[in-house]
């Protein structure tokens, strides 16, 4: 058995990007049977970006019964809160003690942050605080934890896995080899879908579909689609966005029927309320799951405990054989 692990930050509401690029395939991936899925949400990770307590708070509940509707089987996967482990703390804080400040200096986030401030001409640690630099650290931590085989993410992340595999050699190396070294699992046939405008989906842009919206702000959110000025009866090129995300719904037969209708002039307006219905029909078993858990939050709850108290033995275990080797120990004995 292998374990994947994988954090899941509640900064947004899932979109269709999210989904066909990061959940679904997580969740086909934890029903295979030589794999331990390891999927938490973490929270603590999304504090720095967060704005308040209700945010933190409606995000969490929304990504929990989100992951749920979209299928995720507790049973199957430790499905856990990070902040439910308190013994990642103590180890984020004990692999401080072994990474070089100097290794930090070249994570991603922090060196963006600081060419920003340098770009605008103010101080370069202006609005940095520690828990973004502190970050890949908390990450190692959640990786170690475990002593994940693999850690699949997206490629905006691989920089912070390798951070985590550095920071494990560091520790080893000083106090012999307790943790595991994880490796980056990328799945490279996982789609970049399209958002509203073109662009790649994302909350940065302001172009997503959201997966658990009603069913009239569903149909509003696709009649934004760009489109080209043709007008109907004339042929519609079939690489557009509509097309695109048509065709993550339908079965071989419609999609024919769809490339068919599009080069023989079907209208914009037309072909947005073909996409509404496809994508409707597809979401609509999932929305119901979802709204269910979304009044059914003691449930929720208790599977997140749950997760947690399957996956807090293991991080126990791991934490007393560290607290061994680096002298923190029973003085009695
Ligand atoms: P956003 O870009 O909306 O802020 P996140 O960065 O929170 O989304 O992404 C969460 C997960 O969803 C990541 O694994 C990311 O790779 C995936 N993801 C986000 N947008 C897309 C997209 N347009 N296509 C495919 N995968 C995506
Ligand atoms: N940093 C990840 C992201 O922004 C979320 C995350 C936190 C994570 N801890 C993790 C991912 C551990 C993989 C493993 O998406």
């Amino acid at each position: 058995m292998k374990r994947y692990l994988t954090g899941i930050k509640p900064t947004g509401y899932m979109h269709l990007g999210n989904y066909f690029g990061a959940v679904k395939p997580a969740i086909e991936f934890s029903k295979r049977d030589d794999i331990d899925a390891f999927y938490f949400i973490a929270d603590y990770h999304a504090l720095n970006m967060l704005p308040n307590g209700a945010e933190m708070t409606d995000l969490t509940k929304h990504i929990a019964c989100a992951w749920l509707a979209c299928g995720l089987d507790p049973n199957k996967v430790c499905f856990y809160r990070q902040s439910d482990i308190p013994e990642i703390f103590e180890l984020n804080w004990i692999l401080c003690n072994v990474t070089p400040k100097g290794l930090m200096n070249r994570a991603h986030a922090y060196k963006a942050a600081v060419e920003a401030n340098a770009a605008e001409g103010r101080d370069q640690d202006d609005r940095v605080n520690m828990g973004l630099y502190n970050y890949p650290i908390l990450m190692a931590a959640d990786i170690l934890a475990v002593s994940a085989d693999y850690v699949p993410v997206g490629l905006d992340q691989k920089q912070h896995v390798e951070m985590a595999r550095d920071i494990c050699t560091y520790f080893n190396n000083k106090y012999g080899k307790i943790l595991k070294t994880p490796d980056v699992y990328i799945d490279t046939n996982c789609a970049t879908l399209a958002g509203l405008d073109g662009r790649k989906m994302s909350k940065s842009y302001n172009n997503t579909i959201q997966l658990f919206c009603d069913e009239s702000t569903l149909r509003k959110t696709i009649n934004k689609i760009v489109t080209d000025s043709r007008m109907p009866g004339e042929p519609k090129p079939l690489d557009c966005t509509i097309n695109k995300l048509y065709k993550l719904f339908a079965t071989e037969e419609e999609k024919v029927a769809f490339d068919k209708a599009l080069s023989e002039g079907l209208g914009w307006g037309d072909a947005k309320k073909q996409l509404y219905e496809i994508i409707n029909r597809y979401i609509s078993p999932m929305r119901d799951r979802y709204n269910y858990y979304m009044q059914h939050f003691d449930e929720v709850e208790a599977m997140l405990r749950a997760g947690a108290a399957k996956v807090r033995p293991i991080v126990q275990d791991l934490l007393s054989r560290i607290r061994h080797a680096i002298g923190v120990v029973d003085i009695s004995k």
